[in-house]
C-alpha cells in the first residue's frame, strides 16, 4: 500500500513538472514542437491523394507453410496430446480416410485436445486447408 501510494505521488509529481514545462514555453518552442509531431497528427484517409500509393492491408492468403509454422507446428511437429505429425502420412491417411471436408471441419471447430482453428483465428478455412495439406504432405 504504501508503495502505490509513493508510486502515485511520483506520477503526479512527474505530471506536474510536464505541465509546468509546457507553460513556460515560448512561442517559438510551441511552433517547433508543433512542426515535430505534425507527420504523426496528420491523419492519411484512403481516397485522399496523400502523395503516396496506399498500401493495402491484406496481402492475400497465407501459405499452408507459414501457417502452419506460426500456428500448428507448436502441437503437430512432435505430436502433442497424439496430434497427427508434420509428415507422419500414414497418420494423416487415416485422418483423411474419413474425407477432407470432415477432417477440415474437425480443425475448425476443434477435437478433442485440438483447439479450434488450432487457434489461428484469423485463419480462413483456405489457409487451414493449406496448412492440413502441407502437414498431410499434400500439396
Ligand atoms: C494445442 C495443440 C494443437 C495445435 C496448436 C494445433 N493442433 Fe491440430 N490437433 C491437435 C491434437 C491433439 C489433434 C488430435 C485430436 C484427436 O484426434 O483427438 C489434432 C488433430 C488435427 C487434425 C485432424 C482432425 C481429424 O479430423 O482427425 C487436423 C486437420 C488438425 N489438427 C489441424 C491443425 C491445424 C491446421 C493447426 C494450425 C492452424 C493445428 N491443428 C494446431 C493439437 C493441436
Amino acid at each position: 500500500m504504501k508503495m502505490l501510494q509513493a508510486m502515485m505521488l511520483f506520477v503526479a509529481t512527474l505530471v506536474m513538472a510536464q505541465a509546468n514545462a509546457a507553460e513556460t514555453m515560448t512561442d517559438a518552442q510551441t511552433e517547433k514542437l508543433r512542426e515535430r509531431i505534425k507527420p504523426v497528427a496528420e491523419v492519411c484517409v484512403q481516397g485522399d491523394d496523400c502523395g503516396g500509393p496506399v498500401v493495402a492491408a491484406s496481402t492475400g492468403p497465407r501459405t499452408g507453410d507459414a501457417i502452419y509454422a506460426a500456428s500448428c507446428a507448436g502441437c503437430h511437429s512432435i505430436g502433442v496430446a497424439g496430434a497427427p505429425k508434420k509428415g507422419d502420412t500414414a497418420a494423416w491417411d487415416k485422418r483423411l480416410a474419413k474425407g477432407f471436408d470432415k477432417t477440415l471441419a474437425n480443425a475448425i471447430s476443434g477435437l478433442n485436445a485440438m483447439p479450434a482453428k488450432g487457434l489461428c483465428m484469423d485463419c480462413s478455412d483456405d489457409e487451414l486447408t493449406s496448412a492440413i495439406k502441407f502437414m498431410a504432405g499434400r500439396k
